[in-house]
C-alpha cells in the first residue's frame, strides 16, 4: 500500500525501515484541506500496518511545512456544520492511532494547523528558516487542532499565551531555544536528512521496545509523576516477556550485535 499514489502527498521509503511522507500541495503552501488530511491518514495507516516500517518522517517543502488549515475551505463553515460533523476531529486520529514514532521535519511556514501538525510528531526537527506560529487570532478564531494545549506543554504558558494572543511567529532559533524543536539544522536538506537518519536509527531497534518507549513518554503528558513512574514500571516489567529483551541483553553480554525478532 506504500505504492499507492496520492494527489497531495509524495510517499516513499528512502531508507530501510523508514516511511517518508512529503506534503505536496505547493500552490496553497500545503494548506491542510480535508482531502489532504484524509490522504495523510491513509498514508500513515499504511505505514502503521506495514511491519517492515519502524519509524516515519513527515515533511513539507522548503517554503512551507504547512500554512495551516485551508482558510478558503473554512470561511463559510457554520457552527452547526463544524459541530455537527466534528470538523477537525479527524486530525486527532492522525496521532492517536499511530504507535510508530513520527518525526516532523519543518522547513518554512508551520502556521496554525501546520504548527499543530508539526507538534503532533514525536520528535520535531527544524530547518534554519522554519517559522512557527498560531495566527488564528488574526482570523477571528483560536487554534483548533491542539495548538493551545501542545504549544503550552512545549514552550510553557507565558510564551504560548504570548504567541497565541499576538499571532506573532516563532523563529527556528527561538523554537530550538524554547524546546519546541529538538534540533535546528543549518540547511533545509540537513533537516530532512537528519530526520531520516534518526528514523533509520530508531527503525534499527526492536519495534516492541520502540513502541513501549513512545507509549510511556506519551503517558507523562497525561499522568502525574507518581502514576507515570508506576505506569512505566509496569511496561518495563512486561518487556521481560518479550523475545527482544532476551536477544538484546544476550547480545550485550556476548559482545555481539542483536538481531531483533520484533517479538
Ligand atoms: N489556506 C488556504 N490557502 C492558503 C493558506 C491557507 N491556510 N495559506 C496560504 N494559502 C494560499 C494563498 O491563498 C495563496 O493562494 P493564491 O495564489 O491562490 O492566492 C498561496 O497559498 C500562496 O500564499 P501567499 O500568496 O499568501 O504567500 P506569501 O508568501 O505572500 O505568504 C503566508 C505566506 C504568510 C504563509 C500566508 O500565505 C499566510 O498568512 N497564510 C495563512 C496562514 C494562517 O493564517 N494559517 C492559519 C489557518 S487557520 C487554522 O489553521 C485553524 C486551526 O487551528 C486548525
Amino acid at each position: 500500500s506504500s505504492e499507492k499514489t496520492y494527489e497531495h502527498l509524495l510517499v516513499s521509503s528512502p531508507k530501510p525501515g523508514v516511511g517518508f511522507i512529503e506534503l505536496n500541495r505547493p500552490k496553497a503552501l500545503n494548506a491542510l484541506c480535508t482531502p489532504l488530511i484524509l490522504e495523510l491518514n491513509t498514508a500513515l495507516r499504511a505505514f502503521q500496518a506495514d511491519s517492515t516500517i519502524g519509524a516515519i518522517v513527515l515533511t513539507g517543502s522548503e517554503r512551507a511545512f504547512a500554512a495551516g488549515a485551508d482558510i478558503k475551505e473554512m470561511k463559510d463553515l457554520t457552527f452547526s456544520a463544524a459541530y455537527g460533523n466534528d470538523f477537525i476531529e479527524s486530525w486527532s486520529d492522525l496521532v492517536t492511532f499511530l504507535k510508530k514514532p513520527l518525526i516532523t521535519a519543518v522547513n518554512g511556514y508551520a502556521l496554525g494547523g501546520g504548527c499543530e501538525l508539526a507538534m503532533m510528531g514525536d520528535i520535531l526537527y527544524a530547518g534554519p528558516k522554519a517559522v512557527f506560529g498560531q495566527p488564528e487570532i488574526k482570523l477571528g478564531v483560536i487554534p483548533g487542532a491542539g495548538g493551545s494545549q501542545r504549544l503550552t506543554k512545549a514552550i510553557g504558558k507565558v510564551r504560548a499565551m504570548e504567541t497565541i494572543l499576538t499571532g506573532d511567529n516563532i523563529s527556528a532559533k527561538q523554537a530550538g531555544e524554547w524546546g519546541l524543536a529538538a534540533r535546528v539544522f543549518e540547511t533545509p536538506k540537513e533537516c530532512v536528512d537528519g530526520a531520516l537518519a534518526t528514523a533509520e536509527k530508531i527503525a534499527g531497534y526492536s519495534q516492541i521496545a520502540v513502541k513501549a518507549c513512545k507509549e510511556v513518554v506519551n503517558k507523562s503528558q497525561d499522568l502525574g509523576i507518581r502514576e507515570g513512574v508506576e505506569y512505566e514500571r509496569r511496561v518495563f516489567h512486561g518487556l521481560f516477556g518479550s523475545k527482544d529483551q532476551k536477544i538484546g541483553m544476550k547480545a550485550f553480554a556476548e559482545k555481539g550485535k542483536p538481531e531483533w525478532s520484533n517479538e
